[in-house]
């Protein structure tokens, strides 16, 4: 094949059709793979790049350039590999999340770094284990920000804010498994398939206020709501390890005040929080980074991980897939890349 098809947009904006279009096939550079994509999830994040969130940051990596094609997972097989690459072949089924580029996974071939690719667990069916790459690799980057590991949180109370979402399942089901005792706050609806990951607490945010939690936690995890962070802080026990936020406002303060007013605005902003929890333990604004050998861990676990419902859709159909992601329908959406 000499094409290949993308999603792609052309300007930012919330409504901002998603044109499906042809495109000559990616030609791997050193060091790189080209996989054919079989199955690619959208993230939240997909939805508010869309819209143009996080622009400023994103255009210094040359994440933002039209036409954008947006994505991070993908599950597929390796369709050419560049000089410098070892370990792959063409023909190999591997799975993984790219860091965000303007060339995205929502696309039926897309270039990578072939360390962000691993070989795929075949266990698993190709449209869920693409909803787990990008989800895992923020979580465990959030566990080294907020100083989680087994020595830290074995036999203690850890709190997750958010536990019903995709991130949030992940890390129950983690956090059970280095030891810890879960607390897991979220929705009703969600917080049965809490229970199952392993919480041994349940919270629902609607009828209990995270202000009424008891101030024992070894660790706080933040996937739910900025407007939570103080109070979730003051959760932490004395001897905590840490305290960890994938909703923090880094995109957003870049995106409103430059790059300049957005760094001040930043490092103040953290440094404010940091100043409210104890001593000795850490505070980290998570960001999504790939990590080779994190990948390789969820290659190694996503089989025992409860997999998550999916709805899956064609390449022209990512307009309703993104309204599906933003609307918060249930289900994680997924595009079939190899069906147009
Ligand atoms: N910084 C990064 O690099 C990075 C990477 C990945 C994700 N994220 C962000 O992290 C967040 C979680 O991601 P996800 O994929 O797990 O999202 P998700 O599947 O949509 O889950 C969101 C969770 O937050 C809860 N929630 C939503 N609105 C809330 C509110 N106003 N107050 C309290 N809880 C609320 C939901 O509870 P119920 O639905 O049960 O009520 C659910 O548990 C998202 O905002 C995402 O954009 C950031």
């Amino acid at each position: 094949m000499n094409h290949s098809y993308i999603a792609a947009i052309d300007g930012f904006g919330d409504a901002v059709a998603l044109g499906l279009r042809s495109a000559p096939c990616p030609q791997p550079r050193h060091g790189e793979i080209v996989v054919q994509v079989e199955a690619a999830a959208i993230n939240p994040i997909d939805v508010r790049r869309r819209g143009g969130y996080g622009s400023r940051l994103f255009s210094l990596m040359g994440a933002a350039r039209m036409p954008l094609v947006l994505g991070n997972d993908f599950v597929g097989t390796v369709y050419a590999v560049g000089r410098g690459v070892t370990g792959l072949r063409e023909g190999d089924a591997v799975f993984g999340a790219k860091p965000p580029s303007s060339a995205g996974t929502h696309a039926t071939h897309v270039t990578m770094r072939a360390e962000h690719a691993r070989l795929r667990p075949s266990s698993i069916p190709a449209a869920t284990l693409a909803t787990l790459p990008y989800n895992f690799l923020t979580v465990t980057r959030a566990f080294a920000d907020a100083g989680i590991c087994r020595e830290t949180v074995n036999g203690r109370p850890v709190l997750v804010h958010g536990a019903t979402g995709g991130l949030g399942q992940i890390a129950v089901w983690l956090l059970h498994r280095l030891g810890a005792s879960v607390t897991a706050v979220g929705g009703r609806k969600g917080l049965d398939a809490c229970l199952a990951a392993g919480a041994a607490e349940l919270v629902d945010r609607h009828r209990q206020s995270l202000a009424s939690l008891p101030r024992h936690f070894a660790a706080t995890l933040n996937f739910a709501s900025w407007d939570d962070e103080a109070d979730l802080l003051q959760r932490l026990a004395p001897d905590a390890a840490g305290h960890a936020t994938t909703v923090h406002p880094l995109l957003g303060n870049f995106d409103r005040l430059g790059l300049l007013g957005g760094g001040v605005a930043t490092l103040v902003g953290k440094r404010g929080k940091r100043g409210q929890i104890p001593k000795g333990a850490r505070y980290g604004w998570t960001t999504f980074r790939p990590n080779p050998s994190a990948l390789q861990a969820l290659a190694d676990c996503a089989a025992a991980l409860a997999p998550p419902t999916v709805k899956t859709f064609t390449l022209s159909q990512a307009g309703q897939a993104y309204l599906h992601v933003e609307q918060g329908q249930p289900r994680r959406a997924v595009l079939l890349p190899g069906q147009l």
